[in-house]
């Protein structure tokens, strides 16, 4: 077993996903496609989508509200205040600086981190990284996005992928023996366009062509991504496995970042972890982006798929390229 000490512990997370529910026969009657087309490539049957004036600072604060509840720790309690978003709601502020308003957190810093579907995994090492170094006692991680707004909704090969929803965490420096053991985290800026918006910000600023090109959009190569993201996934794994001096044999339940079965499976075979260890629910939501692992985190505690002691790892990839692992032990 593992003679790495971690410093911070996950206390308690929290989740918040919209009411409305989009499924793929609904988007049969918006774009050419089919259920089983959708269900077969991608394992998805349906997703949330936030109704309109919803924001992606509503549904983080709803889940940092959750979860700062399970843990017992009052909003003025939270020193660091970290989220991730690709769907901010402004350019500026940071939609933290609003999630911190809603939430009544007056005593923390706050701030945004973009680095896509990785960003959940990311912001636990940096909250881990200050908690650590002494910069507070209790962090609040979320991960929130509403991907709809971002979402060609006339182009198959994207809008039946996504979903909306928020995720949140709060972790606290321990002593107690269980907590983040190890991370490994990698980008790869050279496959940048492979997943993008190519306008709205000082590259190409938004005028009316880019517009009508709908080039504001997310426009995604999903074969070459799918290669990407199942290479970098696995390895990460594997790298974060050793630094925390552990084998796949030794992980509980994998936690992965979710997107699409296929990705699953094969990152989970090039892993050597048994797809019976790895949680699935991208059925149910699609790819929320960097809210998928603080979901998928707070149905397993609630389901007790996690227990104490648990070792868990998650492993997630997005646009950046970005990817990384993190294991803990609960
Ligand atoms: N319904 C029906 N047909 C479709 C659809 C659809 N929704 N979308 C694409 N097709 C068609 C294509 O046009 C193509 O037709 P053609 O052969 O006549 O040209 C055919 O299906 C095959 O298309 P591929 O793109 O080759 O299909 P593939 O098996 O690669 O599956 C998919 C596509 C599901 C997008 C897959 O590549 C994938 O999941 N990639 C990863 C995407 C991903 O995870 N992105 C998120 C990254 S994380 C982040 O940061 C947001």
């Amino acid at each position: 077993m593992t003679s790495v000490r971690p410093s911070v512990e996950l206390v308690s997370t929290g989740r918040s996903l919209p009411d409305r529910v989009l499924t793929n026969k609904d988007l049969e009657g918006m774009v050419e496609t089919s259920d089983e087309w959708i269900r077969e490539r991608t394992g998805i049957r349906e997703r949330r989508i936030a109704a309109e004036g919803t924001l992606t600072a509503d549904l983080g604060a709803t889940a940092a509200e959750i979860a700062l509840s399970r843990a017992e720790v009052p909003p003025e309690e939270v020193d660091i205040l970290l989220l991730s978003t690709a769907t901010p709601d402004r350019w500026l502020p940071s939609t933290s600086c609003d999630i911190q308003s809603k939430v009544g957190a007056t005593n923390a810093f706050a701030s945004d981190l973009h680095a896509a579907c990785s960003g959940f995994l990311y912001n636990l090492s940096l909250a881990e990284a200050y908690l650590a170094m002494g910069r507070g006692e209790v962090a609040l991680v979320i991960g929130a996005e509403v991907m709809s707004s971002i979402i060609d909704w006339e182009d198959r090969a994207t809008c039946v992928l996504f979903g909306d929803g928020a995720g949140a965490a709060v972790l606290r420096r321990s002593d107690t023996g269980r907590g983040i053991l190890a991370n490994d985290f990698g980008s790869d800026g050279t496959l940048a366009d492979l997943l993008c918006r190519p306008a709205g910000g000082v590259q190409a600023p938004l005028d009316k062509e880019r517009l009508i090109q709908k080039d504001h959009l997310v426009h995604m190569s999903g074969r070459e991504i799918f290669k990407a993201a199942v290479r970098a996934m696995a390895d990460s794994s594997a790298r974060a496995l050793e630094k925390a001096g552990l084998t796949p044999d030794d992980v509980d339940l994998m936690v992965p970042h979710q997107a699409n079965i296929r990705i699953l499976e094969a990152t989970a075979r090039y892993a050597g972890i048994p797809m019976e260890k790895v949680y699935v629910n991208l059925d149910r939501y699609g790819n929320m982006s960097s809210a998928t692992i603080p979901v998928a985190l707070d149905e397993c505690l609630e389901q007790g798929l996690i227990k104490p002691g648990s070792v868990v790892l998650s492993a997630a990839f997005g646009a950046g390229l970005t990817w990384g692992a993190t294991v803990f032990q609960f």
